[in-house]
């Protein structure tokens, strides 16, 4: 018989595919902003590892035309049908990426995502470190590009380094959570850090 995680799974894969989603993990972005008020008509969105482009659909869906939605992969991401959409291809770590992100927002941004992933090995520990290490450059970018008062959904894996990462993401938000939404898969140790209230770049 299969098990729980491939039942829910293949669910939540119908479900995404039925609401017309690239990716069922656009599922867990519809959960966080439902539940955590994330984004509002006319915000200006940075999503970081946005390909195939789930997260992106729910962004755009969310902040309407008069709203903005950057995505950043370094994978290609098939032209999506909304006008308030800007696709930057490149690494999330290079300085002219970083920059295009600047010039295309104007400045700051209200709201950045991170689903950003490295090729799994299936180590835990590599796996979990190598997570870690985007959600580190995720939260750099917060520095330099996300308004005071802005709001922040990052993905991490637990494992050892978890509770410093938390730390310092802590140290930047007035309000982080910690949240497993339904479509995750249980058997996964993915979970994200939902985080209110940017205190305001540290530099
Ligand atoms: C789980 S997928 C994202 C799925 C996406 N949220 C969606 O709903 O369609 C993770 C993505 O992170 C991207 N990624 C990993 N490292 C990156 C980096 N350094 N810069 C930009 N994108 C990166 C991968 O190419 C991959 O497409």
């Amino acid at each position: 018989m299969p098990g729980k995680d491939s039942v829910l799974g293949d669910y939540y894969y119908r479900e995404a595919k039925r609401q017309g989603y690239r990716s069922r993990s656009a599922l867990k972005l519809l959960e966080i902003c439902q539940r955590f008020r994330i984004m509002k008509r006319g915000e200006a969105v940075l999503d970081l590892g946005a390909a195939p482009g789930g997260w992106l659909q729910v962004a755009c869906r969310l902040v309407g035309e008069e709203g903005l939605v950057i995505g950043v992969d370094i994978s290609e991401i098939e032209p999506l049908p909304f006008k308030n959409i800007v696709i930057l291809r490149g690494d999330a770590r290079s300085t002219e990426l970083q920059e295009s992100i600047a010039r295309a927002s104007g400045g700051m941004v209200d709201v950045i995502t991170s689903d950003m992933a490295p090729k799994f090995t299936g180590i835990h520990d590599v796996d979990h470190g190598r997570q870690i290490l985007l959600a580190g450059i995720a939260l750099d970018l917060a520095d330099k590009v996300l308004r005071p008062g802005g709001k922040m959904v990052i993905k991490v894996l637990m494992g050892s380094d978890f509770e410093a990462f938390r730390r310092e993401v802590r140290s930047r938000f007035s309000d982080v959570r910690i949240f497993k939404p339904s479509a995750s898969r249980d058997s996964s140790s993915e979970v994200y850090l939902v985080c209110r209230g940017f205190r305001g770049s540290l530099q």
